[in-house]
């Protein structure tokens, strides 16, 4: 396999503190969608997520409710890997910042930058928000509050290793500024350029006053800083510094770290002055995306409106719930999430469009040539039109896929639906079925309509992997062998294929 058939994506690692909804699902869900996308179209495919289970924070959550730290992950990380198992995520790892191969990789990374001259020992005195793991000067914080969650700070002054990340502002600033989309969304890019203009601080980069981490390397009374030791997650899956683990080699540097707006300065200053100081490459592209509110309101315990996945899940079946996140919402954008929207999304483009489509085709099919696909004749005017337009649109989906522009994608895919619907309508196959002579014209329709249909199914598998295998089932096809990269062309259908007639995909739901 050669080098550039090689992709590397990650999503953050969770904290253990919370169980996963809907946001957590919304980034993992990306990455996967994004992971299955490139493997049909034949990439050797390294695909990461993982708990961040060290800090304060899961410390005080663990002491709370009377056990240890690590008691309180071992619990929470079954929750998030069964969430991933029934959402059908195709991680191909799954790192806890607890594991001894995550310790290794963050002791020796301090070491190299330590041994660089990049890390020192001083004082620090700030002002610092557990619940967000993060330091502010006096003139950052809100009325004496986090900027950022608006929560009440505590004043803090500890011995503390630092990080120069003073030294690298201009390097980063060249960095962003050669490369248009190592940041994106542009606006994100914009917001961290302007950030980076201000000035960079060195970085506290441990801490006394909790013992739930990594320790500094010869220094015990230290652990060190949970996003230094979480970030460091995205090489120690790889095998960092192992030699003889080539995953390093082969997968780095990563093609794209998928995050949240939320965590957007962790992952584009700290994270690759890190690497620049330990010499290592930078990642080619932070991607981040938006947030969700749920029927306009921020999600909250306290709200009591967090939206939990497997329920959904239970309620909607898991496809309808993957098309839905990635259909709704531009990536990139905030966006709202509403039962109504919800219902509306599956009722109106799974049930009617794409459902309504799989089941008129295989219908006829059934009826009029009892399942059997027969040899396209002579090629007419709207055949044509319907072929052209599927060359055009595959194109037009890989350009959208490549962007990490879902929506547009998934757009783009129903436009094809519509064709596909229209076809059947233009041609009218029960006009032609009353007619002999128009039985070779009959067969013809029917072939184009389902190797349209056949296209459709590809396209969406990595959207919905569940329901493109089961088209590709009653198209009598073997789902594992119909990859994009090898059968992304018009006319694959084997004349003489028997096809199933299909149940429907997508009930509609009733409201
Ligand atoms: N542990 C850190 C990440 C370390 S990565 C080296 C962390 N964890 S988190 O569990 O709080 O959040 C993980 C991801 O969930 C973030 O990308 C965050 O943006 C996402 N979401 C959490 N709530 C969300 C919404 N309401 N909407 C969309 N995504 C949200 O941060």
């Amino acid at each position: 396999m050669s080098v550039d058939k090689r992709f590397y994506l990650t999503t953050p690692i969770y904290y253990v503190n919370d169980v996963p909804h809907i946001g957590h699902a919304y980034t993992t869900l990306a990455c996967d969608v994004m992971a299955r996308y490139k493997r049909a179209r034949g990439y050797e495919v390294s695909f990461l997520t993982g708990t961040d289970e060290h800090g304060q924070k899961v410390e005080k959550a663990a002491h709370a409710k009377g056990e240890t730290p690590l008691e309180l992950a071992d619990r929470v990380v079954k929750r998030f890997q069964s969430l991933w198992e029934k959402l059908n995520i195709s991680n191909t790892d799954f790192i806890r910042t607890s594991q001894e191969r995550h310790k290794l990789a963050v002791q020796e990374i301090f070491r190299t930058i330590e041994a660089k001259g990049d890390i020192y020992l001083g004082e620090y005195e700030d002002w610092y928000c557990t619940p967000c793991e993060t330091f502010w000067t006096e003139t950052n914080l809100l009325d004496g509050n986090c900027p950022d969650c608006g929560r009440p700070t505590d004043k803090l002054k500890e011995e503390s290793y630092f990080f120069r990340m003073s030294k690298y502002q201009d390097q980063m600033l060249e960095h962003i500024e050669a490369n248009p989309d190592f940041i994106q969304p542009k606006t994100r890019r914009n917001e961290i350029l302007s950030f980076l203009r201000e000035g960079l601080r060195d970085l506290s980069i441990s801490r006394t006053t909790f013992s739930w981490g990594i320790p500094v390397p010869g220094n015990d009374k230290h652990v060190i800083y949970v996003w230094f030791d979480a970030l460091t997650n995205y090489i120690s899956a790889l095998g960092y510094p192992n030699d003889s683990n080539d995953d390093f080699n082969k997968f780095w540097p990563c093609d794209a770290h998928v995050i949240g707006k939320d965590i957007l300065r962790f992952h584009t200053i700290y994270w690759p002055t890190f690497l620049l100081a330990a010499g290592l490459p930078l990642p080619k592209k932070i991607f981040a995306h938006g947030w969700w509110t749920v029927e306009g309101q921020k999600m909250s315990k306290s709200l009591a409106n967090v939206v939990e996945p497997n329920m959904l899940i239970d309620k909607y079946g898991v496809d309808a719930i993957r098309y839905f996140l990635l259909r709704e919402v531009p990536f990139g954008l905030d966006g709202d999430f509403s039962h109504s929207a919800l219902v509306h999304r599956i009722n109106s483009d799974l049930a009617n469009d794409l459902g309504n489509l799989v089941s008129r085709s295989t219908a006829m099919l059934s009826k009029y040539f009892k399942g059997e696909l027969t040899t396209p004749c002579k090629e007419t005017d709207i055949d044509k039109v319907l072929r052209d337009k599927f060359i055009q649109i595959v194109a037009v989906v890989y350009k959208h896929m490549e962007a990490f522009a879902f929506n547009k994608a998934l757009q783009s895919i129903w436009e094809l639906v519509s064709a596909a619907n229209k076809y059947i309508d233009d041609s009218a196959p029960w006009t032609l079925a009353k007619d002999d002579d128009q039985r070779e014209r009959l067969g013809t329709v029917m072939y184009n309509l389902l190797e349209a249909v056949r296209l459709i199914s590809l396209l969406v598998t990595p959207f919905m992997p569940d329901t493109g295998a089961r088209i590709c089932t009653i198209l009598g096809i073997d789902p594992e062998d119909q990859q994009l990269d090898k059968h992304d062309s018009w006319g694959l259908l084997k004349p003489g294929t028997m096809v199933e007639k299909a149940t429907p995909l997508f009930p509609r739901i009733e409201t």
